[in-house]
């Protein structure tokens, strides 16, 4: 973090005092009135609307995950936050580390409001080969992408492993404002290794009448850097359906790294599949949905995964203010990370997503059943009580089923090839083995589905019953399940 010029004297010593200011010849202009994270430490993580194994900040209000970078054995978690409200506003990049993307520190607020502009969301990456020419002894750069919100995207780095930040170019535009109703934002970069470019997407708005049904189209603009600073507009990837927060990633398909395709996906992960040259993105023009529940939003990937992971966090939005209401002394919570991949489907090509492994280390109890009816199966789940919840089922869908897990009723309908929760459909064919399948994560305030293997996600807001700590079955007791599973989690908090 780095403070304001005016009246803060008493900082600006300490500052140079250890020597944060005095490595860089930017200016600071960020306002500490905003660095509240010390107010955060009278806060635990044990409200009843708490999630315990999913982000939440200590205090005050999120959206969107920001700035998703692993570097050295950690993985950076910013987001938009608001540090003084539990509704949105002041937003600020708050920061949370992880050495496993499960368990989660939250750290003092990372890049605060500046000038007239909040930070809007944004990435990171690590500037590996010093283009920059920022790097500190032999510590890299963690080099953050925003939108300072009415003035363009611009940068901030660290070299202190992302705990606190100087501004690029004193905090001014790296990327101009087009003018177009303020509204261009969300500027994703990455490294482009078959052309040696660094790559931003950007969401940019059509010049329309603010306001009008059009104000809210978008096209994604291109650019490519090759000092992170100076970007060229390459092209517009022009389509209806985008709105905010774009992400372009790149993926094997069906594991092969010979064969890899491009997902652009946007913060309502719609999503189209194709080919990317460093300079235009190229689709078949099929929009996809990469969730189908209530509660997913401006998800995005860790630039540097250490293992090549692409791991995706996404905000659980849309509840509306539920945590507030409740008495929480925060609001809004993050997905739990799941890994992307590609996979040949008989519709083609399509996005799969499953929690990570990293889960495991937080199973408590285990319950595995194999080949079991229906009737059989709810006698075994009858003594099973677990208030945290990673549940799995497949079967042969002969008949319509209804799983009831901690009073959240979700069921599987024969007729039309879909799971249902909430009056959402989740769509899970017959698959080539004749079943279908569902995993659930339950915390305490979000349920995620995951259909067919991850074919076909959902994620909501929910509340289990706080005193139904069971999970039944129902349906036709002949039903064939040829796979049961439950695991009890452990708070990632204890
Ligand atoms: C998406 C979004 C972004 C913007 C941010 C502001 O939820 O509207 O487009 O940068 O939130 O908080």
């Amino acid at each position: 973090m780095i403070c304001k010029k005016v009246s803060l004297s008493a900082i600006w010593i300490l500052l140079l005092s250890t020597n944060i200011l005095a490595q860089s010849d930017s200016i600071p202009v960020q306002d500490m009135q905003w660095q509240t994270f010390n107010t955060y430490k009278d806060v635990d993580y044990n409200q009843t609307l708490r999630p315990q194994f999913h982000f939440s900040s200590l205090k005050n209000w999120i959206n969107d995950p920001n700035g998703m970078v692993y570097y050295n054995g950690e993985y950076h978690l910013y987001f938009q936050h608001n540090p003084v409200g539990i509704k949105w506003g002041n937003m600020t990049w708050g920061h949370a580390v992880s050495a496993d993307m499960v368990h989660w520190k939250q750290l003092p607020h990372a890049i605060l409001p500046y000038g007239k502009s909040t930070i809007f969301s944004g990435s990171a990456v690590v500037d590996e080969q010093n283009v920059l020419g920022k790097q500190v002894g032999k510590t890299k750069t963690i080099v953050a992408i925003y939108t300072a919100w009415g003035n363009g995207q611009s940068g901030a780095y660290s070299t202190d492993k992302g705990r606190s930040f100087l501004l690029l170019n004193n905090g001014g535009p790296i990327v101009k404002p087009t003018g177009i109703n303020k509204g261009e934002r969300d500027p994703s970069i990455f490294w482009h290794e078959a052309s040696k470019k660094w790559i931003m997407v950007l969401w940019i708005k059509r010049a329309a009448k603010e306001g009008s049904a059009a104000d809210k189209m978008g096209k994604v603009r291109i650019f490519t850097s090759h000092n992170l600073t100076d970007w060229t507009m390459a092209s517009d990837f022009d389509r209806e359906w985008v709105y905010e927060c774009m992400n372009l990633i790149e993926l094997p398909v069906d594991g092969n790294k010979k064969n890899k395709k491009w997902v652009v996906f946007d913060a309502g992960f719609h999503y189209e599949i194709g080919d990317f040259d460093g300079k235009t993105l190229t689709t078949d023009s099929i929009k996809l949905q990469g969730d189908f529940g209530k509660n997913y939003y401006a998800a995005q990937t860790f630039n540097n995964s250490p293992d090549g992971r692409k791991v995706l966090i996404g905000w659980m939005n849309g509840s509306n203010g539920a945590h507030e209401k409740e008495g929480m002394p925060f609001s809004g919570q993050f997905s739990f990370p799941s890994k992307l991949d590609l996979k040949n489907t008989k519709e083609g090509i399509r996005l799969f997503r499953w929690p990570i492994k990293e889960i495991e280390a937080l199973y408590t109890k285990s319950y595995q059943f194999k080949n079991l009816h229906l009737d059989k199966a709810t006698e075994k789940l009858a003594p099973i009580k677990a208030a945290l919840i990673d549940f799995s089922i497949e079967f042969e869908p002969t008949d319509s089923i209804k799983l009831t897990l901690r009073g959240l009723e979700m069921s599987y309908n024969k007729s039309l090839g879909a799971f249902a929760y909430n009056s959402v459909m989740i769509p899970a064919p017959i698959r080539e083995n004749g079943k279908v399948s569902l995993r659930v994560l339950i915390d305490r305030s979000s349920i995620e589905l995951f259909a067919n293997e991850g074919a076909s996600v959902a994620s909501f807001f929910g509340v289990p019953k706080a005193d139904e700590l069971g999970m039944s079955i129902s349906g036709n007791g002949n039903t064939k399940i040829t796979s049961l599973v439950v695991h009890e989690l452990k708070s990632v908090w204890q």
